[in-house]
């Protein structure tokens, strides 16, 4: 099976599209529907089968994978960084389930876009340690060592100077506390120096949409690790999500391999 659906559900936007999972590329137009104020659980899955209903050819049989905006494990939401901490406990992935009518699997979006990234894009063919941090509404991360994924790390929370991280680096943050790109390389500067004194990788990557913007703000810092923009940027998430599922389904995903 070489199509899956997949989602991306966001702090801000809910996102999908039809994919093919062995070239990594989107068959169809990516669909976008605002996440609804609050990101409290029913209005966000009715918003999910609402994008889904729109997307030409999601409705065929197919895997369907969802990235989610939270720590998930055996499918139940266990964090709510920048939704509604009504999650916290749900099985989310069964509630996706039931709503859509068909079997999905859950994952963490930056484990997505790292298992994304470890396939189609800047972390193939790495040796060693690749961090991938995405710089959105909070700061996800995925840790991959030699070609495997280790799910839920949640370096965005790394308290660092008393703060937790993704509240004074993340994209939000920089636009809340209208920082220009210097301003917020300092932020990130202290953060991804952090990361390297503590795990010493061999590569960094940077998601989220803001990566469109690199050329501003990835010069200004300065690093021993080599640190690139991701391959697929603001697709990783349905790329990555829509791999994991289709690969879980046809058992070719070794366990360690697949997050939540
Ligand atoms: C969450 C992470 C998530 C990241 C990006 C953080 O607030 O704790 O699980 O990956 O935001 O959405």
């Amino acid at each position: 099976m070489t199509h899956a659906l997949g989602i991306d559900i966001g702090g801000t936007g809910i996102k999908g599209a039809v994919v093919d999972t062995l070239g990594g590329t989107l068959l169809t137009d990516r669909r976008k529907l605002l996440t609804p104020a609050g990101g409290e659980p029913r209005p966000m899955i009715d918003t999910a089968v609402e994008l889904v209903a729109g997307i030409p050819g999601a409705q065929e049989p197919m895997p369907v994978g969802i990235a989610f905006p939270t720590i998930v494990k055996r499918g139940r939401t266990l964090s709510a960084g920048n939704i509604s901490s009504a999650w916290i406990g749900l099985d989310g992935q069964a509630m996706f389930a039931a709503a859509l009518g068909r079997p999905v699997l859950l994952v963490n979006d930056a484990d997505a876009a790292g298992y994304a990234e470890l396939h189609f894009g800047a972390a193939k063919d790495v040796p060693g340690l690749v961090i991938l941090t995405t710089l959105g509404t909070g700061i996800g991360s995925a840790f991959i060592y030699d070609g495997v994924l280790v799910p839920n790390t949640e370096f965005g929370f790394l308290e660092i100077d008393g703060e937790i991280a993704e509240a004074r680096a993340s994209y939000r943050a920089k636009e809340q506390d209208e920082l220009d790109w210097e301003q917020w390389a300092k932020r990130l500067q202290r953060f991804y120096t952090h990361l390297e004194r503590v795990f010493s990788p061999d590569l960094f990557i940077v998601g989220g949409g803001v990566s469109k913007h690199a050329d501003e703000f990835l010069p200004l810092l300065r690093l021993s690790t080599p640190i690139v923009t991701a391959t697929h940027r603001n697709n990783a998430g349905i790329l990555g999500a829509a791999a994991i599922a289709a690969a879980a389904i046809a058992g070719a995903a070794p366990a360690e391999r697949r997050p939540g």
